[in-house]
């Protein structure tokens, strides 16, 4: 049976395309969304994609992930800085995650350096544009081998 995966998104990363681009390209969350689904594919994996700006959505849909995905990949935005409540969610579900940051975000300011989702992750991947999604898809597909 295939295994299946959450890609969750979190706030303003639906204005990717128009937000910022010499940060964070012009590729906007619908090419993000495709580019994924053709990974998924090529790995046999299904994947769920969402996005939200509301924290609470985000939690709901962790946990809702519980008993129906395998694992999540989750780009948490500026609530990766700031969320102990998304790290707890993480936590609870004990799913396989991956964080994952388009910019490399040890490169910029010193308050995008520390992450509540780190320690609640299998693993982070930042800097690589829509590549870290791409790569956190091939991290969870080796993860569900072992
Ligand atoms: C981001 C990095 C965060 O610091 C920022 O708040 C974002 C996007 C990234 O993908 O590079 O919204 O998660």
């Amino acid at each position: 049976m295939e295994k299946s995966v959450l890609i969750l998104n979190g706030p303003n990363l639906n204005m990717l395309g128009v937000r910022e681009p010499h940060i964070y390209g012009t590729t906007t969350l619908d090419d993000v969304e495709l580019i994924c689904r053709d990974k998924a594919t090529k790995l046999g994996l299904e994947v769920s994609f969402l996005q939200s700006n509301h924290e609470g959505e985000l939690i709901d849909a962790i946990q809702h992930a519980y008993g129906q995905q395998d694992g999540i990949i989750l780009n948490a935005g500026a609530f990766t800085h700031t969320s102990v409540a998304l790290h707890d969610a993480l936590k609870a579900v004990g799913l396989p995650a991956v964080e994952v940051h388009l910019s490399n975000t040890f490169a910029r300011e010193p308050f995008r350096h520390h992450s509540y989702i780190s320690p609640a992750a299998l693993g982070v991947i930042c800097g690589f544009g829509v590549t870290s999604y791409l790569l956190a898809l091939e991290a969870l597909a080796d993860n569900f081998k072992q």
